[in-house]
């Protein structure tokens, strides 16, 4: 039987893993997390994501999927460890490196090496092939077939998207192309679509640069419509009416793992060719300090104002705060506002944590006495709420809804990131 190992049980090798092992291969999974190892093994999963625990149970029972701290002999090595940037912005591939070495001693001649992890271009050929050629394996004579395929799942819908979503498999050469290609065949029903290494690694990149430039340009034309005193939403539905437009939706910053990091991947390798995405981005990182501009504006004279935070994670109905924007703006309002108090609020995030190091407080807890509420995630059950529950604690409620998900409030003055008009006529800024 055909025997896979993952290196990294995160939000990629943890549902990777179980989904070969459920097609029949023999997987073992490996973390340098114990924790994770354990619970593996008890067939549980330290993450969520709506239907994994029964994927990794049912793998785990039937005995094709283990986990351990070392990795074991295999024919096929799946790397799908982190790659965040560093303070400065470059890519950190310390963790592929790491991992790379990790399998040295149990590589074998003709095994398969599958770097799963999204990479900066060229990092299958300057770093991955130089770190298997330290440990006497030569990828370009196909001692060991190495290959890219990036994933492009989105978390709330993993298990779905691993099977169906097309693959991008990049061969180091023609021969790894191949064999890299041969496993998702048969274990996913998108397209494989096969191509070369750093072809791969571009690809992958591009569509979350794809989707950087496209919200940055929602971000300016929110800007604009401020400016010119328009409702933004209008002109993106009428724009919208054309069949081959689409632009997004405005926000108060881009959050998450991908689309704020990776473009920076690109920009490194070809900083005098990517002024677009380097403004890009840019725009989005000024989203925050715009939103706290608006709030100040908002806020007027209130002299020790309090701000009621609402929505900590970088999108709705998720737990993952990862860059999120609200973060970014509780830095901007500690430095540059240091009068106001804030109180958060979030359904998906339990306590306070070494990642977000403030109080939490309830709905009707943060809303109480607040001057100000700020909706920063399109969580469901905000989009739920109606205005009794901002008019019941708050005196003067004024909601400032920078993701555009409420049409109007009964009781409660409205301004949203896309249509500032009425800030405007009540002479607020
Ligand atoms: N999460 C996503 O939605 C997503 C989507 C597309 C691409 N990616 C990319 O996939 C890669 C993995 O992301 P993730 O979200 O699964 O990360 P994660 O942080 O959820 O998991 C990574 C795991 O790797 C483990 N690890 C680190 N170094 C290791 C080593 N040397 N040996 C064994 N285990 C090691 C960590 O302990 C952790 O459990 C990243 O490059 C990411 O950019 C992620």
């Amino acid at each position: 039987m055909t025997k896979i190992c993952v290196i990294g049980l995160g939000y990629i090798g943890l549902p990777t893993s179980a989904l070969f092992a459920n097609e029949g291969y023999d997987v073992v999974g490996v973390d340098i997390n114990e924790h994770v190892v354990e619970q593996v093994n008890q067939g549980s999963i330290h993450i969520e994501e709506p239907g994994l625990d029964d994927m990794v149970a049912q793998a785990v029972k039937s005995g094709r999927l283990s986990a351990s701290t070392k990795p074991v002999a295999a024919d096929y090595f799946i790397i799908a460890v982190p790659t965040p940037v560093h303070d400065d912005h470059s890519a950190n591939t310390d963790f592929v490196v790491k991992a790379t070495e990790s399998i040295a001693p149990v590589l074998q001649k003709g095994n398969t090496v599958i770097v799963e992890s999204t990479i900066p271009p060229r990092t299958i050929s300057d770093i991955v092939a130089p770190a298997l050629k330290s440990a006497g394996f030569d990828a370009a004579t196909n001692d060991v077939y190495l290959a890219h395929c990036p994933e492009r799942v989105i978390p709330g819908n993993i298990v779905h998207e691993l099977k169906y979503n097309h693959r991008i498999v990049g061969g180091f050469t023609p021969e790894a192309m191949e064999k890299a290609a041969a496993i998702y065949k048969q274990s996913v029903e998108g397209d494989v679509r096969e191509t070369e290494a750093v072809v791969a690694e571009m690809s992958k990149l591009m569509e979350n640069t794809f989707r950087d430039v496209n919200i940055a340009l929602a971000n300016e034309l929110s800007k604009v419509a401020d400016h010119l005193n328009i409702d933004a939403s209008d002109v993106i539905d009428m724009a919208n009416m054309h069949p081959r437009v689409n632009i997004l939706q405005p926000g108060p910053g881009v959050g998450g793992h991908c689309i704020p990091v990776d473009p920076y991947f690109i920009i490194e390798k070809a900083k005098d060719t990517t002024p677009l995405m380097q403004t890009a981005r840019d725009i989005n990182d000024s989203m925050p300090s715009y939103v706290l501009d608006k709030m100040k504006a908002m806020i007027g004279d209130v002299q020790n104002p309090t701000v009621a935070l609402l929505g900590l994670t970088y999108k709705g109905n998720t737990s993952d705060m990862r860059e999120s924007p609200a973060l970014q703006l509780i830095e901007r309002m500690q430095a540059d506002a240091p009068n106001m108090t804030f109180k958060c609020h979030d359904p998906f995030v339990a306590a306070e944590t070494d990642a977000f190091p403030h109080d939490l407080y309830s709905l009707d807890d943060a809303l109480n006495g607040a001057d100000l509420a700020v909706v920063l995630a399109d969580h469901q059950s905000f989009k739920d709420l109606t205005g009794d529950t901002f008019t019941s604690q708050m005196q003067s409620p004024v909601v400032f809804d920078t993701r555009n998900i409420y049409k109007q409030l009964d009781g409660v003055t409205v301004h949203s990131l896309t249509n500032l008009v009425d800030t405007h006529k009540q002479g607020v800024q």
